[in-house]
């Protein structure tokens, strides 16, 4: 899933992982469930995070090609939010051939600035369980509390409007490089990101069963 900070992309791929059956996974949520349990990941990502600059590409890197050779991974995966420089992506790559795999398609979730900003402002996610929330585009039953699992609800520390401005500036340098290098693979689907959550749901779903 590429897109800028806030294109929905973990919302669509929680959505897209439940539907394929396959694991979601996500660079930024193991480097926050790092930093909730205070390994030393954890709190080497968040001098970063807190930044909104990104964690180096060695670090990265080895942390998702773990994550990839688990048992789960088997019938494939979905990213999110990784690769995001084109050293990642080329690492990505390497590795799948060396397992006789391949990206299979790279949905590129498109959004204006202006609603990446509102969105992210408005977002507040369950500590629990990390379902995704939206003060006014899709809020909880009960304010604070997750309709799911009743856990608190926060809102991220890199979701302070200085933070998300500095996040756009470093999307736009060090991770947009990556739609011309998906194009000319081949496997880049463009999908309109500024609509209702089921309709681009909808629209991923279509682009994915394409890829066989
Ligand atoms: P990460 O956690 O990946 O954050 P991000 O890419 O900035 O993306 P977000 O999680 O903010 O947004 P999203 O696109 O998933 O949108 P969401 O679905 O939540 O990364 C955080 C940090 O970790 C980075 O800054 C970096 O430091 C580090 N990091 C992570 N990966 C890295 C890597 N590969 N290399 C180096 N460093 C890395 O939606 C946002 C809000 O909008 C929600 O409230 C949601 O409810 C709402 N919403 C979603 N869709 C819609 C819709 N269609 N209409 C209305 N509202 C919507
Ligand atoms: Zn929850």
């Amino acid at each position: 899933m590429l897109g800028a900070p806030g294109a929905g992309k973990g919302t669509q791929a929680r959505l897209l992982s439940e539907m394929l059956g396959l694991p979601q996974i996500s660079s930024g949520d193991i480097f926050r469930e790092n930093l909730k349990n205070g390994t030393p990941l954890g709190l080497l990502a968040q001098q970063y995070m807190d930044r909104g600059a990104l964690v180096p590409d060695d670090v990265t890197i080895n942390m998702v090609m773990e994550r990839l050779t688990r048992p789960d991974c088997g019938r494939g995966a979905i990213l999110d939010g990784f690769p995001r420089t084109l050293a990642q992506a080329d690492s990505l790559d390497r590795a799948l051939l060396d397992q006789g795999s391949r990206i299979g398609r790279v949905p590129l979730l498109e959004v204006s600035d202006e609603a990446v900003v509102e969105r992210l402002a408005g977002r507040r996610v369950c500590r629990n369980c990390q379902a995704m929330y939206h003060v006014v585009f899709s809020p909880p039953a009960v304010e604070g509390c997750c309709d799911k699992c009743g856990g608190e609800l926060y809102q991220r520390s890199d979701d302070e409007p200085d933070t998300v401005r500095n996040r756009l500036f470093v999307y736009y340098k060090q991770t947009a490089p990556l739609v011309g290098y998906y194009f000319a693979h081949g496997v880049l689907v463009r999908i309109d990101g500024d609509r209702p959550v089921e309709e681009v749901q909808a629209d991923l779903q279509v682009a994915v069963r394409a890829e066989a």
